[in-house]
């Protein structure tokens, strides 16, 4: 099965979590889009959405999904969203699509994390793949230097050769060469480093379910 396929499995096996007549959460990114996909499939039997990024409104839109402001409904039931990377314990690496500060406001509205995934998405340890940080650009290069103080490199996200620039108007630090032993504690001390809006480490926000796609089909993997 091609990575695609893989994707296409968990978006669909996520349907099963949506709450029927309840507004779901929706995270960004190619598996998620699988998702949107299936779940215009449930669109009259939900009142709608909330959504973590321009793009994933769009696609919900076009879906025929209502999508809500995230200040005009209470506690959301499911947050349906992919990683970059997920641990043995549900912690992960977001924000590969730079909606990383969304993404967490909106898991941290919802009572329960649904997180897909193709099998390429589980490690043991998180770090591999570069950690995205939403930062205030005039913060940068101190930035820099405090991630090159812990032995990491941060390098700022470009896009057509300019930095790129978030949703909510923000640059983005990958930061690689980081082993994340213990990502709450990680999480904790990098989101108050002044300048840095979000970190994109989920583990106060960790997955509660896993929909993990492998060749033999959708593994379910609860923390
Ligand atoms: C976007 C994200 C995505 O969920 C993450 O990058 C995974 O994306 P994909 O499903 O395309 O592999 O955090 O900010």
């Amino acid at each position: 099965m091609t990575q695609d396929e893989l994707k296409t499995l968990v978006g669909q096996a996520a349907l099963q979590y949506v709450v029927p007549g309840a507004v779901v959460g929706v995270g960004s990114g190619s598996t998620v889009n699988k998702f949107i996909e299936a779940l215009a499939a449930m669109k009259g039997r939900i009142p709608g959405a909330v959504s973590s990024s321009i793009a994933s409104t769009e696609h919900l839109q076009a879906a025929g999904i209502p999508v809500f402001d995230a200040n005009d409904v209470g506690d959301i039931e499911v947050y349906i969203d992919g990683a970059d990377e997920i641990d043995g314990h549900g912690c992960m690496i977001k924000g590969g699509g730079a909606a990383l500060t969304r993404e967490k406001i909106v898991a941290a509205q919802s009572r329960r994390f649904v997180c897909i995934a193709d099998e390429s998405k589980q490690v043991q340890v998180l770090g591999r793949f570069p950690v995205p940080v939403e930062i205030i650009p005039m913060a940068t290069q101190r930035l820099v230097r405090q991630f090159a103080a812990m032995g990491a490199t941060a390098r700022i996200r470009l896009r057509g050769g300019q930095p790129l620039v978030t949703d909510n108007g923000q640059h983005i630090l990958d930061v690689s060469g980081l082993e994340i032993a213990d990502p709450v504690r990680f999480e904790s001390e990098v989101n108050q480093w002044p300048g840095v809006i979000t970190v994109g480490v989920f583990a106060h926000q960790k997955a509660a379910v896993c929909l993990l796609g492998t060749p033999g089909g959708v593994k379910t993997l609860v923390f």
